[in-house]
């Protein structure tokens, strides 16, 4: 193989090299906006006076030609060319001749790539933005088709109180909200532009920073070269956004598939989400929701690699960083994916909510409730708690449930029970009374609801 900028070369490349230092197999996907930053420079070239208007007219016409071959197919990629910005400097050259070879004037690979990788992630994080946004819609919608629905609540999985179904839907929209936040504030981090830092010290030609950074829709220009050709905070930033993310949808995921075992068969998600088995003809198996909380691991991965990658690394470029883009490209596409195809499966999904109700029957989740009552008629909370205790072990003994107690047997307790104690243990008037803000009530989730569909 002839070597690429092999002037003070004597020998050949090793074979294995190329397979090694290839870049092009992946990085080729970055093509469109490798093309718009040079595009931009080529342009600032020739408003500058640093190459003629009629080379940097060559250069864009050229440019442009390329992106529509890659965008139709036409292109072919060579690995030999090692990565996507020598794979389209040389079709530019073989395209236009001598003027493709003065694109390249006052910049590096170094300042390139990193331009090249905050543009397409800001792209990213704006169709995660609008992903986030569409899973939030679907977890309001899916709360408000259930609003009297309630459930068993539960600390450590064990019952704890009855809540209401919509109110556990929207604490994901809540978390999907921190999300859009975290995704939000990273966008402005992202969208920074190193292009003119050059190699790693700046560049001599009186380039126009603040004219290719506008054109291109950066807020700013990088403050410092080295920075700028080796900073990838931005890529682990994004990794660890989308981790959380997919922690978010991991934690769904893992519900769903418990709500679904027949032990719980408080939901049925859709055929569409839902696979069956190769031997076992009765199963419908929620491989959707498996699979989300499997490719979680994967994020987590790529953002160790990153983390990992970039421990070690003294200023400024080093050939290490090429491998930042497959885990990047691989989180974000995993994100996106997962987003979408959950958003989707949630309205398939079919609540039991006579499963749900029955199941707010068992676990003693009246027994707040109980101690709450008896700290409403003087007792000192703590011993109201004891009081109760006592007539949770009683109940387990004789397999009864609280509310079915009868006044006489709430008195052996505590002579303070009246009659009153036996109306306010309903699941229905238990969530009724958490009114506060942020409670379970169906007033403040209707409040709840409201505000979410504003922040929509
Ligand atoms: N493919 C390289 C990367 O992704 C581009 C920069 C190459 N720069 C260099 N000095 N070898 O990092």
């Amino acid at each position: 193989m002839a070597k690429q900028w092999g002037g003070r070369f004597e020998g050949k490349t090793d074979a294995l090299v190329e397979a090694l230092g290839q870049s092009v197999s992946y990085d080729a996907r970055l093509a469109p906006w490798d093309i718009r930053a040079s595009v931009a420079h080529a342009r600032m070239l020739g408003n500058e006076g640093i190459i003629t208007r009629a080379d940097s007219r060559k250069i864009v016409a050229g440019l442009t030609a390329i992106a529509k071959d890659i965008e139709a197919g036409r292109f072919v990629f060579d690995p030999s060319l090692e990565d996507v910005h020598t794979n389209i400097e040389a079709a530019l050259v073989k395209r236009i001749g001598d003027a493709g070879k003065r694109l390249h004037t006052g910049r590096s690979r170094n300042d390139q790539v990193a331009t090249d990788v905050r543009l397409w992630t800001r792209d990213q994080i704006d169709a995660i933005l609008s992903l986030l946004k569409g899973i939030q819609a679907a977890f309001v919608n899916f709360a408000e088709a259930h609003l009297d629905v309630i459930l068993p609540g539960c600390t450590h999985l064990q019952h704890a109180q009855p809540v209401l179904l919509a109110h556990h839907m929207l604490a994901y929209f809540e978390m999907f909200a921190r999300d859009r936040e975290r995704f939000t504030q990273l966008r402005s981090r992202v969208n920074v532009m190193p292009l003119g830092s050059a190699a790693l010290a700046g560049t001599p030609y009186p380039i126009n920073r603040e004219w290719v950074a506008k054109e291109l829709g950066f807020e700013r220009s990088s403050a410092n070269s080295m920075d700028a050709v080796s900073d990838r905070d931005f890529v682990i930033a994004f990794c660890a956004a989308a981790s959380l993310t997919m922690m978010h949808l991991s934690r769904f995921s893992e519900e769903l598939i418990l709500w679904s075992a027949p032990e719980y068969n408080f939901i049925e998600i859709g055929d569409a989400y839902t696979t069956g088995s190769s031997i076992m003809p009765q199963k419908k198996n929620p491989d959707v929701a498996e699979l989300v909380r499997g490719k979680t691991g994967r994020v987590y991965g790529d953002l160790t690699a990153l983390l990992t990658l970039m421990k070690g690394l003294p200023l400024t470029y080093n050939r290490d960083l090429q491998e930042d883009k497959e885990a990047l490209f691989d989180a974000s596409d995993t994100v996106q994916l997962c987003l979408a195809v959950v958003t989707r499966m949630i309205p398939s999904i079919h609540v039991h909510a006579r499963a749900m109700q029955s199941a707010t029957r068992e676990g003693y989740l009246e027994a707040t409730d109980v101690a709450d009552y008896l700290a409403g008629k003087g007792m000192p909370f703590r011993e109201a708690h004891s009081v109760v205790g006592r007539i949770v072990l009683y109940c387990a003994k004789n397999g009864r449930r609280i509310p079915e107690l009868s006044i006489k047997e709430f008195r052996s307790f505590a002579a303070c029970f009246e009659a009153d104690v036996v109306s306010m243990l309903s699941a229905e008037s238990i969530v009724q009374r958490r009114d506060n803000p942020g409670g379970t009530s169906p007033r403040r989730v209707r409040e709840a609801l409201r505000k979410a569909k504003r922040s929509l």
